[in-house]
């Protein structure tokens, strides 16, 4: 059987916030004991041509993933990429979901990123019940679907872009794609002076059109199967398959940080205390249009009461840049960093601080809990008892992860900073530099754009070059003008740019 995504393949994507570590890290905030993530079993339906799933098993090599998809084209990209890369522990079955029985086995974690409102509305039963049955005792499930109210506005164009490719003889694809996009900006700049809300949402849908993919844009804007829901709908779908809704992967509105404490006051008047009211109407809020929700088994105990105690358990790494780093850095002056999203972090507590400003030295590096504090607390001011220090340490610590200023991990790091004799880098990432295909996947599951020298370079990373061949590779690659290089110090350029290929979280040796 041919699908529509035979003909219009997904975009091949990495998706960091799917890895078994953040569900399992955020599993463990909500006080739930989820499954240990090195050798544990992972299952992505509707998994595309995999290429999440192989950058998930490359940064857990002890795991087992399956990957289950209906359409041979894309699993067929994927089985290329496996077979190149030699990942004997990542299989990927051309399947529909109605194909599934028992002897697919049972799965500690489970990803459906991009399926539940991408398909028939008796399918999405179908991709929920699939979850409850393959879904270990302890298990956590990740599902992304898009929501209301945000697609009522989203509709909009794509009800005009559908209608409009529809009065149209069959066109070949990139035909297709600029007549559905051009409608919109035509519409747009007709209406350009009128100054209406409505010439808002077309200008700004008319330019994100144009950065966006086009086989993308045509699944969520031109393909019949988009339903959204409202996420107290999701929750009472997600409950009559007996599965319990834990948080969401963005759960930074939970705590609400980002009101002043009288906002807070009147919105806990909405919502009386009731969690799933307080995510509902934190959904009109923000006119939220996706969500990627995590979910176990009813009978499990979900804590929503976030602990500081808990927080020993990971370990802790940041990458944020400080925009005044003149600041006093011993005493309770506001440091003010950027977070990855743009947005600032204000930070008082001295601690706190030289916690972040350690961390983002080290970064990509993860930093056991005691040992970041102990890093902090020798160098500090502060006349508390070590105790009270540590827990003062730790309640600050915490929000900080809701607002992406710090990262929290189940394990230490599955990448190298140091630099090794014979250094390896992730398959993965060799196989598409290779390729010069940019950009490359590295061990936390991103996408990453390397220098010139670096993409040259990668390939040769394979644990049997150490640094006397690296460099006569190098000269190689110079001369045969791969890479440009005004420096003839070799040693130098060399470690340079492995030094970039660490940072950036591509080493395993
Ligand atoms: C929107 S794409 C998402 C792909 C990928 N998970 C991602 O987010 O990048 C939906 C995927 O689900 C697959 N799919 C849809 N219905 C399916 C079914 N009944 N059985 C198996 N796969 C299905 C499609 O082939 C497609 O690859």
């Amino acid at each position: 059987m041919t699908t529509i995504y035979d003909e219009v393949p997904y975009p091949s994507l990495v998706y960091s916030d799917t890895h078994p570590n953040r569900l399992a890290t955020l599993a463990t905030l909500f006080g739930l004991k989820p499954p240990p993530i090195t050798n544990c079993r992972i299952l992505e339906l509707g998994c595309g041509d995999g290429t999440n799933l192989i950058a998930i098993a490359q940064s857990l090599p002890q795991s087992q993933c399956v990957g289950i998809d209906f359409s041979a084209t894309q699993i067929a990209m994927g089985q290329k990429v496996i077979a190149a890369i030699e990942c004997p522990h990542i299989t990927l079955k051309q399947l529909d979901f109605n194909e599934i029985d028992e002897s697919l086995g049972m799965f500690d974690y489970i990803i459906a990123h991009g399926v539940y409102s991408w398909v028939p509305k008796e399918m999405q039963d179908k991709v929920l019940s699939l979850i409850k049955s393959h879904l270990a005792p302890k298990g956590i499930a990740y599902i992304s679907y898009n929501i209301y109210p945000g697609w009522l506005m989203e509709n909009v164009t794509r009800d005009l872009m559908m209608y409009h490719t529809q009065q149209l003889p069959k066109l070949p694809f990139q035909i297709c794609m600029m007549q559905a996009k051009g409608i919109v900006q035509f519409i747009a700049n007709l209406r350009q002076q009128s100054g209406e809300a409505f010439d808002v949402l077309l200008q700004e849908k008319s330019q994100q059109f144009q950065t966006m993919q086009d086989n993308y844009l045509y699944h969520d804007f031109l393909e019949a199967d988009n339903h959204p829901v409202y996420f107290h709908q999701f929750v009472e779908h997600a409950t009559q398959q007996d599965l319990a809704y834990i948080t969401d992967i963005e759960f930074r509105h939970y705590l609400m940080l980002s009101f002043p404490p009288q906002v807070v006051e009147a919105m806990k008047e909405l919502f009386q205390e009731d969690f799933f009211k307080k995510e509902q109407y934190m959904d009109f809020f923000y006119n939220r249009t996706l969500r990627r929700s995590l979910l176990c088994h009813q009978n499990m105990t979900i804590n929503r009461e976030l602990n500081w105690e808990i927080l020993p358990t990971f370990y802790i790494a940041a990458s944020l840049q400080v925009q005044n780093p003149a600041i006093n850095w011993q005493n309770d002056e506001p440091a003010l960093f950027t977070n990855a999203d743009g947005e600032t972090i204000t930070i008082t507590h001295p601690l706190i601080k030289n916690a972040i400003r350690y961390l983002t030295t080290l970064y990509p590096h993860r930093v056991s809990f005691e040992e970041l504090f102990k890093h902090v607390s020798q160098q500090s001011r502060q006349n508390q008892e070590l105790s009270t220090l540590r827990e003062t340490f730790a309640q600050e610590l915490l929000p900080l992860y809701s607002l992406k200023a710090i990262e929290l991990n189940m394990e230490s790091s599955p990448f190298v900073t140091m630099l090794s004799t014979y250094p390896t880098a992730n398959p993965l990432a060799r196989y598409f530099a290779s390729q010069a295909q940019q950009p490359v996947i590295n061990l936390q599951c991103e996408f990453v754009n390397l220098s010139t020298s670096a993409m040259a370079l990668l390939p040769y990373l394979n644990g049997k070059n150490n640094s006397q061949a690296l460099r006569t590779i190098l000269k190689k690659l110079i001369k045969n003008k791969k890479i440009e290089s005004k420096k003839d110090n070799l040693s130098a350029v060399l470690e340079k740019t492995l030094r970039e290929i660490a940072r950036n979280a591509l080493l395993i040796t």
